[in-house]
């Protein structure tokens, strides 16, 4: 798509597009990411959100007038630079921008984070900020390419955007992690995900897909875990645990392909070896949950007992055995949410997925084939002793031209954390919600 907003006749420019402009006058708007002296060659670092740029002053009169400007200049005060394009192999990024002039729009206070090491409980006090570090800005701009590649991905797979509410009457995830408001006279609570809704529009549409945020009162403090966290969720009608399978794996193919196609100079100021990534090609291997207990059990280093859920370290040993990201299917039922479908060879197991990523990120992905039959559903919604009044609109689905339908869940932070090959995801978001962690 053509940049409607280069402005190039007011010579306003953005440092992502500077090799378009060399030995041209160009104007950049931005703020003083760092500066250098050597005395008569003055420094400054440019950073405008796309880039990072060396702007230079140069004179051998020590009276010239943008060395006083430069002078007054602290770290991220905001400016207006005019000056010529240079192509400088010896500058970071391949040029260099020769000042000729420069309107000061503010001088910053004295700016809490410097260059030295800060604690992670003074950056995250100071997120508003923190944000505008190098690999801040190199994180969202890969967390939004990433974004860009999962809505191109379904769209172009014919599957239909459907917005699901936030504010619902019924738990979706359980109960044990809601978050309760009040709506008018009626309880509320924040959705965990949007899949029930998604089945309904999907039996409206065929093939659908929720993108928003999602919210669990978990009070567990991991490097996987936010309390709000994104997720994209396709529903698909007539489709099976197959082929929802299928199709977690082509899309996570694709994402990965389309983040090193477009955020190379990203991933290289996050120093992500890409190696690993390289290798996300289909198919990913596929192990069901007993095959997957029986790797635990080898492996001697999980206390996990036979018929319980994975937990974060078992996840991490059975994707060390792999380079791919790793498909388990059949989870035992019990463990499983109430909506899943019954294993129809063995009942106890439900026709479930998680997928695994690989370098220990733990499961990017959540799915099943869900239950379609009435009476069946019925019976989950009782055991799992959940109100089949506030289901009565999800009981529907299976009374007016039941079909099966299977969906999963991508989750966004996950994904992004382990792109980018992050410590812990709550750098993979703006502002990341933790528990009792609500500012900024
Ligand atoms: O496995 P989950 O809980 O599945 C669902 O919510 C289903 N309703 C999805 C569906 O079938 N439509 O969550 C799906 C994914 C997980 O695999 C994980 O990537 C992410 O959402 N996720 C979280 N990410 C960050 N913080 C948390 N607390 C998360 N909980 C789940
Ligand atoms: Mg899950």
């Amino acid at each position: 798509m053509k940049k409607n907003y280069n402005f190039k006749m007011k010579n306003w420019i953005y440092i992502e597009d500077i090799s378009q402009y060399v030995e041209q006058e160009v104007i950049i708007k931005g703020w003083v990411y760092n500066k250098r002296d050597s005395g008569r060659v003055k420094f400054i670092i440019l950073r405008d959100g796309t880039g990072i740029l060396q702007a230079m002053i140069w004179s051998k009169d020590p009276d010239f007038h943008l060395f006083k400007i430069f002078n007054e200049l602290t770290q991220e005060s905001s400016l207006v630079v005019k000056g010529k394009v240079k192509k400088d192999d010896r500058a970071p990024g391949g040029f260099e921008l020769e000042i000729s002039d420069i309107n000061t729009v503010q001088i910053a206070e004295e700016y809490p984070i410097s260059k030295k090491d800060h604690g992670v409980a003074f950056l995250m006090e100071n997120r508003h900020l923190w944000l505008r570090s190098t690999k801040q800005v190199a994180i969202l701009r890969i967390r939004a390419a990433i974004i860009k590649a999962i809505r191109d991905f379904m769209d172009g797979q014919g599957f239909i955007l459907t917005d699901p509410p936030i504010l619902t009457a019924n738990a979706a995830e359980g109960t044990t992690t809601l978050f309760e408001t009040s709506y008018f006279d009626e309880k509320a609570y924040l959705s965990q995900s949007g899949q029930l809704y998604a089945e309904a529009t999907a039996l409206a549409l065929g093939k659908v897909y929720t993108f928003g945020p999602t919210f669990r009162a978990e009070k567990s403090k991991t490097r996987r875990h936010l309390i709000e966290f994104w997720m994209m969720e396709p529903e698909w009608a007539y489709a099976e645990l197959d082929d929802a399978i299928q199709l977690a794996q082509d899309l996570l193919v694709y994402v990965v392909e389309k983040t090193l196609e477009t955020r190379m100079p990203e991933l290289e100021i996050l120093e992500r070896d890409i190696k690993p990534l390289n290798k996300i090609k289909s198919p990913f291997p596929r192990i069901t949950y007993d095959e997957a207990f029986n790797i635990l059990k080898k492996s001697g280093k999980s206390q996990t007992p036979y018929g319980e859920d994975l937990g974060a370290t078992d996840e991490t040993i059975i994707s060390e055995q792999f380079e791919k990201p790793v498909v388990i299917t059949h989870y035992p039922a019990s463990i499983k949410s109430f909506y899943m479908q019954p294993d129809k060879e063995d009942p106890e197991k439900a026709l479930c997925m998680d997928i695994i990523a690989p370098e220990g990120y733990g499961e990017l992905v959540g799915g099943s084939q869900r239950v379609h039959d009435y009476e069946l559903l019925m019976r989950r919604i009782e055991t799992h002793k959940l109100s089949p009044e506030v289901f009565k609109w999800y009981l529907d689905l299976r009374r007016f031209g039941s079909v099966p339908h299977s969906g999963f869940g991508l989750g966004l932070e996950r994904t992004v954390a382990w792109i980018c090959h992050l410590t812990h995801i709550r750098e993979s978001i703006p502002f990341p919600r933790m528990l009792y962690n609500l500012y900024p």
